[in-house]
């Protein structure tokens, strides 16, 4: 276990290096439906990594093409709930109309304890290696002394390696136990509903959190900061809140190349009311039920964070200001004292935090206040 863990964290110091290790795993594991008797995935994580960092990777790039091309077919269709009836919907809204059954939950977390903060994270299936640096970086349950921290990743099917995947992540699964999955598809246009999946599993597994914050997987999130300056613990919770970066009076994006194109047939307003925009934003516990209820009252919206507005508008809540500069939606360079002061900057993928990582958890230097 522990070789396991210092065998990780090595790989983390380079991590195309994961990727490859993974594309193996994930090579491995179609091997292993034919050779299934011969090997467990605990004994090929073991045994993988390092070890083949040396072979020739052409050859394993061509297998692994070719492992790909075999499984091509493999729908993800035993996961996957069927779609309701389409009679006149959009290719682009969002079905919202049953809840989505749990492929990976973790119903008991807070049977013992009611989280300060819940961090939500939006992840892909097959990122491995950005969950393992997230647990290190900014998902560190333990960051804050004497708050109590809950770090789940959201996640979904991939639409084409569904199957193939899953087997990897219910290992991972059952080594960290911070995983949730529901059976749609791991699409970009399904984002909404994966956000909608943290609500309901506050909602129903985690009523008692106190506050929660929706982080997308590139973001550098200062948890530290955000609690004392925001969360303040020694206050009492503050109800109906949502913060972050609001964008007010925003217009829908028509041009159908953009990634953020919303038909008319699925929001036919000029306007959308204010709301958070999605790297990151922080809310209290109680709005989870909330918007988990009104979502199935009203159109859901392929646009996430603009969905979580409507939500608000819908249920009569305001958006909450926070200072300037905290939230920041476009990248910001690195600098310690500047990051020491700040919630979320968005474009830090995981390499790249891992870099800056170190020196900012240094605690030998510190800033001005
Ligand atoms: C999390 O943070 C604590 C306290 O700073 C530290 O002791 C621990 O090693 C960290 N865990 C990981 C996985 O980095
Ligand atoms: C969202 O997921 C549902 C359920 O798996 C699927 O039927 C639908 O095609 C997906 N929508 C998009 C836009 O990917
Ligand atoms: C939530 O808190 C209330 C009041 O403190 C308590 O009665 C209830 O058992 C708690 N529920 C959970 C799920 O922890
Ligand atoms: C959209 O416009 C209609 C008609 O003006 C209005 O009643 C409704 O509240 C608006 N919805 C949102 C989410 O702004
Ligand atoms: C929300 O803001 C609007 C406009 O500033 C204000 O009229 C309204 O009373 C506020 N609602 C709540 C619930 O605070």
């Amino acid at each position: 276990m522990k070789g396991t863990r210092k065998m990780l964290i090595n790989q983390l110091q380079n991590l195309p290096s994961v990727v490859l290790f993974c594309s193996i795993l994930l090579f491995l594991l179609v091997a292993m439906k034919e050779l299934e008797s011969l090997f467990s995935p605990h004994d090929i994580k073991l045994k993988g990594g390092p070890d083949f960092a040396g072979n020739d990777k052409s050859a394993i790039g061509f297998e692994w093409e070719s492992a790909l091309e075999r499984t091509r077919e493999t729908k993800p269709s035993g996961l996957i709930s069927p779609p309701p009836p389409v009679a006149t919907r959009h290719p682009l809204e969002v079905i919202y109309s049953t809840d989505y059954k749990f492929l990976l939950n973790e119903p008991n977390k807070c049977q013992e304890i009611s989280p300060f903060l819940i961090l939500l994270v939006i992840t892909e299936p097959q990122h491995f290696s950005t969950r393992q640096a997230i647990r290190q970086m900014w998902g560190n349950e333990s960051s804050v002394p004497g708050v109590s921290i809950l770090r789940l990743f959201l996640t979904a099917v991939h639409p084409k390696f569904g199957y193939l995947l899953q087997a990897l992540l219910e290992e991972e699964s059952s080594i960290h136990r911070d995983i949730i999955q529901q059976d749609f598809l791991d699409t970009y246009n399904n984002l909404t509903l994966k956000t909608l999946m943290g609500m309901e599993w506050i909602s129903k597994f985690c009523p008692n959190a106190t506050y929660a914050v929706k982080a997308d997987s590139d973001i550098f999130l200062n948890v530290n900061y955000m609690v004392s300056q925001l969360l303040q613990p020694h206050l009492p919770p503050k109800k109906n809140y949502m913060t972050g970066h609001i964008y007010r009076n925003a217009k829908p994006m028509r041009d159908k190349a953009s990634k953020w194109y919303v038909p008319r047939e699925v929001y036919p307003n000029e306007t959308y009311p204010p709301y958070c925009v999605g790297p990151g934003y922080v809310f209290s516990g109680d709005l989870a039920m909330k918007i988990y209820q009104v979502a199935k009252t009203i159109k859901v919206i392929n646009m996430e964070d603009v969905f979580m507005g409507i939500c608000l508008y819908e249920l009569g809540i305001n958006m909450t200001n926070s200072p300037l500069g905290l939230f920041n939606p476009f990248k910001v360079k690195y600098e310690k004292c500047k990051f020491s002061k700040v919630v979320v900057v968005h474009h830090y993928g995981p390499e790249e935090l891992l870099q800056i990582w170190p020196d900012f958890r240094d605690q030998s230097q510190t800033c001005k206040s």
